[in-house]
């Protein structure tokens, strides 16, 4: 099993890098900002819930998150193994994943970092689309779709997410940095973090990223 948890702030190329990774590593990309989304599109109660709190930038409670991305994990495309997306942000979810996985015999294998000044964050995001139907994500300059407004992946309309007008991007930055910085020392703790240089071209920071993992875990 290779679990592999990617870190970084709002905008860092989480998102981006995860789906890279998918096809590199056969594991599925688990997000719980795109489980969120997913739960709000499809009207349920934690949906509503968790938009309550991404509308003002803050976290969503963590019981509700825990639960979410535990139920996730159980599915069977995640027995081999996940690439987590958001997941863990506070130190309570992360005992929680350690908990879960050591019931399952297994641990968090790499914490990859993706590191990026505060002051690029604003304009990734800014100029970020998403597609409607699983929300691969463009950048109007850095990596534009094929045909404008149109997801080369699966066909879907282009969207902007919500979260991303100004004053709720400012608000994430300044409410969620300081639970990054908890969950980092978590991982250093463990030994298993690693720091990737985020402000370099998507296809370098994937680069850097693949060399950061075991070569048992590279397929
Ligand atoms: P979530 O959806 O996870 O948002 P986030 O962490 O704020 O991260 P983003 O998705 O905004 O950025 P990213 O790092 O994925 O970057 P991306 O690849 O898109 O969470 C949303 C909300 O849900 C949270 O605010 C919270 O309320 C809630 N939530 C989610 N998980 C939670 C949890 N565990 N606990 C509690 N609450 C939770 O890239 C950004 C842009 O930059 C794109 O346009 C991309 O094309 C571009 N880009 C990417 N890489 C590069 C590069 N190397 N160079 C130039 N541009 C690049
Ligand atoms: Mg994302």
């Amino acid at each position: 099993m290779t679990t592999i948890v990617l870190l970084g702030a709002p905008g860092s190329g989480k998102g981006t890098q995860a789906e890279l990774l998918e096809e590199r590593l056969k594991v599925p990309h688990i997000a719980t900002g795109d489980l969120f989304r997913a739960a709000y599109r499809q009207g349920t109660s934690i949906g509503r819930e968790a938009r309550r709190h991404m509308d003002r930038g803050q976290l969503v409670p963590d019981d509700i998150t825990i639960r979410m991305l535990l139920d996730r994990l159980d599915q069977p495309d995640a027995k081999r193994g996940a690439i987590l997306d958001g997941f863990p942000r506070t130190p309570a979810q992360a005992a929680a994943l350690d908990a879960a996985l050591k019931e399952r015999g297994t641990q968090v294998d790499r914490a990859l970092l993706i590191d990026v000044p505060a002051e690029d964050l604003v304009r990734r995001m800014a100029g970020r689309w998403i597609c409607e139907k699983a929300g691969h994500v463009y950048h109007e300059t850095a990596n534009p779709p094929k045909v404008p407004g149109i997801c080369d992946i699966d066909g879907s309309r282009l969207v902007q997410r919500a979260d991303d007008q100004a004053d709720t991007i400012r608000a994430r930055l300044t409410q969620q940095l300081g639970a990054l910085a908890e969950v980092v020392d978590h991982y250093r703790r463990a030994g298993v973090l690693r720091v990737v240089d985020g402000r370099q071209p998507i296809d370098a920071v994937a680069r850097d990223l693949l060399a950061e993992l075991d070569p048992q875990v590279k397929v």
